[in-house]
């Protein structure tokens, strides 16, 4: 007689739920590559990020786009409850509430605050998840929509705003994440292989929006060059960041600005050289290599994810209050600490200071990898801000330590074993290093 033990049954279960045809979701899965990675090791490295500190850790969860005040110590940001906060002179208060917390995995995704620029009146324009593109007066705390999120542009619906960026003349570029996005099941996305996001462009004159550029996979941060003759967008999934000329002989044109990024690109900031900033939140080695390369794998998880959470939608209907909001799964997520979990998987977050012609000059990280799920930086006179979209606190560090090309001391350990006297030089800084008997000491950089 078979005897099937339980790991046969599981392997048919799997084989059913992946291949039969007419399950849910009905999206394609079709397998994909982004372009090769660059190789990081030929980049300049600099541990930069090692003299950060974290602020507000009690105080602020999900901080995506924290957006600086003129050019002091503060800033404001939209927390995964919805509150976005101001912080200034070290103490942080609550100016406004866009969005509600409703326990999803990841923070609330019920009209979260996400990116956030301050328009030439002092107002916030934000981006608010499933709620849209919202203006917020943070002196009074009124929140209204720019337009409504709800109706169609060029024949979609948009599904999740992101992130935006505001010109001088109050025209706002806005990334829809994806159009098939549902925003209790973001696996959908990341796992489908039906890319549908936005780059869009608002003009406040017309009240009208635009699509710039279509079909992006998982379009993220936005910016604009600092003359504003072109925009650029983060597409997370492949790899790349994408850019849409607005002045010039390529004007209403697009094009790939950087491709084979070692990581997921999320936020793009100024770097204050007339550069960008572009948070690498993820390495690229599950989602972005091999991921896509996997697309039985993709349906698979999808398409459980999807049938768990039918099936406590029909639970639902004869226990009241089964749940407020969600699925099963998510009472799953939220009951194991996901965010431990997530936080002893997830790589490295890194950042690459590149010029306005998207040539890396420098990439930032942390010699000991104590930087993930973040998603920007923003630069002041005195501290530039990093963000996290998942955990708490905001990252903080001196504009001089961030401008840093010197690798950190700990570099020079395995120089010190071997070596009396020495001077060491690595990217443009040398150390000078003495040793006697027990005692090393680096005198400093020269
Ligand atoms: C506003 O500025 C943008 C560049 O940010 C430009 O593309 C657009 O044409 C301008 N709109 C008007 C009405 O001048």
């Amino acid at each position: 007689m078979a005897n099937f033990h339980g790991t046969a049954w599981d392997r048919l279960l799997a084989v059913l739920i992946a291949f039969v045809p007419g399950l849910p979701p009905d999206i394609h899965f079709e397998a994909y590559e982004p372009s090769p990675s660059i190789d990081l090791e030929k980049l300049p490295i600099v541990n930069a990020l090692d003299k950060v500190e974290v602020i507000l850790e009690g105080e602020t969860s999900g901080a995506e786009s924290p957006t600086v005040i003129g050019q002091g110590d503060g800033f404001y940001a939209g927390l995964d409850n919805g509150q976005i906060v101001k912080y200034q002179n070290g103490i942080v208060s609550v100016v406004a509430q866009v969005g509600r917390d409703c326990g999803a995995p990841w923070g609330s995704v019920c009209g979260r605050p996400l990116g956030l620029r301050l328009d030439a009146s002092g107002k916030l324009v934000v981006s608010a998840a499933d709620r849209g593109v919202l203006i917020v007066d943070p002196k009074k705390g009124d929140v209204s929509s720019l337009f409504d999120f709800k109706s169609d542009i060029q024949g979609h619906v948009p599904g999740f705003a992101d992130d935006l960026d505001v010109g001088q003349n109050g025209t706002v570029y806005w990334s829809d994440v994806s159009t098939n996005l549902d925003v209790m099941n973001p696996l959908k996305d990341l796992l489908g292989n039906d890319p549908s996001g936005r780059l869009v462009e608002y003009d406040p004159k017309t009240k009208r929006n635009k699509v710039l550029i279509d079909a992006i996979h998982f379009a993220n941060g936005v910016q604009l060059s600092e003359n504003e003759d072109f925009v650029l967008v983060s597409e997370s999934i492949r790899c790349r960041v994408l850019r849409y000329h607005l002045k010039g002989p390529k004007a209403g044109q697009k094009d790939v600005f950087m491709d084979g990024l070692p990581g997921l690109p999320d936020n793009i900031r100024p770097n204050g050289k007339g550069g960008f900033y572009i948070v690498l939140s993820e390495p690229r080695q599950f989602l972005g290599d091999n991921i896509g390369k996997l697309p039985t794998v993709r349906k698979l998880i999808l398409r459980t994810h999807t049938l768990v959470d039918l099936m406590a939608g029909s639970l639902k209907r004869f226990i009241p209050d089964f749940v407020d909001f969600g699925g099963l799964s998510q009472i799953v997520l939220n009951t194991i600490p996901v965010q431990k979990i997530s936080a002893a998987i997830a790589g490295p977050s890194r950042i690459l200071d590149v010029d306005a012609a998207g040539k890396i000059l420098r990439v930032l990280q942390h010699s000991e990898n104590k930087i993930s799920f973040a998603s920007q930086i923003v630069i002041s006179s005195k501290y530039a801000y990093i963000g996290r979209f998942f955990g708490n606190g905001i990252w903080r560090i001196k504009m001089s330590d961030l401008n840093t090309e010197c690798p950190t001391l700990s570099e020079f350990d395995d120089h010190r074993k071997t070596l009396e006297i020495m001077d060491y030089c690595d990217h443009k800084c040398c150390a000078l290093m003495f040793y006697a008997g027990d005692m090393t000491d680096i005198f400093g950089y020269i």
